[in-house]
């Protein structure tokens, strides 16, 4: 049996026609960045995110990276967040010249341990980027109260957490702007690069849409030194049509979550792997990463033979890589998200996963093991 982590091919035989009569509506409008299409998806966004305003951008690094733009952060600010992201987080932070500031992870759900913000903050702390990771919502009350008193930008970086939930509000509605990856292998994902700010501050939403176009507005009166951060129609109309099966397919994955807890349970394995613990509300899934006890790599070469595809999100923290070595980082500066790095593994979780699928892979784990 073959269950590769992802199965693109399989979501898209179950929306084929579709996608190909709305391309083929764009290459007869011949509009191919932002317009209508671009306009409706940031409708739907904005709406579905609990915030008053979305502007398409071109990934969700750029996202991230205009987002900073907009709040004017730059050289001598310092910026506060996760070393356990995608690279994107951090390396926004110092591509517009600012310093990331480090906190350790909750070990239990990998987010950013709140407790660790308020003694991080300095004269210089001009925000905070807290990593909505692998599709569940950060402690955000915990977030806002540490940053309380302090004039801090808050960017949720939520492009692995679409329509996650934190007390009831979606991600990307908590803090000043809240970022989105249209990444192919996310929960909603475009056939190329492609992302979203979401906001519900008129100032940043203006900012945005401006810093967008190269800071233009009027067209070659540049106001502001912005970028070409555009969305395509083609992708956003791609992206429209997917987001009419967001739901079912965010459900598809927690009905999948459910029953790999049960399979492990079955299995007599859920006293060996940590599965994923639920804290927050609605936890959409994007990862499904379980924490092995030892020999992660071996079982994954395991698993590989068997024809089971599986990740590692992701082996190296940020304080670690190479390019950051000038923040001086060392090896127990963050000892748990160090100890992610060498324990996590992410299984595969997509929507059309079937049961005997799933029953697979708990069976190749426990052949592993015992
Ligand atoms: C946490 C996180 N931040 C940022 C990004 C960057 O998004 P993109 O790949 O669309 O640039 C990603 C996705 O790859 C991500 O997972």
């Amino acid at each position: 049996m073959k269950v590769p982590l992802l199965d693109l091919k399989a979501q898209y035989k179950t929306i084929r026609d579709d996608i190909l009569r709305v391309t083929a509506e764009i290459y007869d409008e011949q509009h191919f960045i932002l317009g209508p299409r671009v306009e409706r998806l940031e409708g739907e966004i904005a709406r579905y995110c609990q915030a008053r305003h979305a502007v398409g951008v071109s990934s969700g690094t750029d996202a991230l990276l205009i987002s900073l733009m907009s709040a004017d952060i730059g050289p001598d600010d310092e910026v506060i967040t996760t070393p356990y992201t995608f690279f994107a987080t951090v390396g926004s932070i110092v591509r517009v010249g600012a310093k990331p500031v480090f906190v350790d992870i909750d070990e239990n759900t990998f987010n950013i341990a709140p407790e660790g913000i308020a003694e991080r903050i300095t004269a210089r702390t001009r925000g905070v980027i807290p990593v909505h990771l692998f599709g569940q919502c950060c402690d955000m009350d915990a977030i806002v109260r540490a940053c309380e008193g302090h004039e801090l930008v808050v960017i949720e970086d939520a492009a692995q957490a679409i329509g996650a939930e934190y007390k009831g509000r979606r991600a990307g509605s908590m803090g000043d702007m809240g970022c989105f990856s249209f990444f192919p292998s996310k929960n909603l994902g475009a056939f190329g690069d492609g992302g979203m700010v979401t906001t519900s501050s008129d100032l940043f939403h203006e900012k945005l849409q401006v810093l967008r176009v190269h800071g233009s507005r009027p067209k070659y009166y540049h106001r502001l030194l912005g970028g070409n951060f555009r969305l395509d129609a083609l992708q956003a109309a791609i992206v429209s049509e997917k987001f009419l099966h967001l739901d079912a397919w965010t459900m598809a994955r927690q009905a999948n979550a459910r029953r790999y807890r049960d399979l492990f349970a079955q299995a007599g394995l859920d006293e060996i792997i940590r599965l994923p613990m639920e804290k927050e509300n609605r936890h959409i899934y994007n990862q499904f990463v379980i924490v092995v006890p030892r020999e992660r790599d071996r079982l994954r070469d395991y698993l590989q033979q068997a024809g089971i595809g599986t990740e590692v999100y992701y082996p190296v923290p940020m304080h670690l890589q190479p390019c950051f070595q000038f923040l001086n980082g060392r090896e127990g500066d963050f000892p748990r998200a160090e100890e992610a790095a060498d324990k996590t593994l992410a299984l595969p979780i997509y929507p059309e996963l079937s049961e005997d699928q799933q029953t697979y892979v708990v069976e190749k784990i426990k052949a592993f093991y015992m």
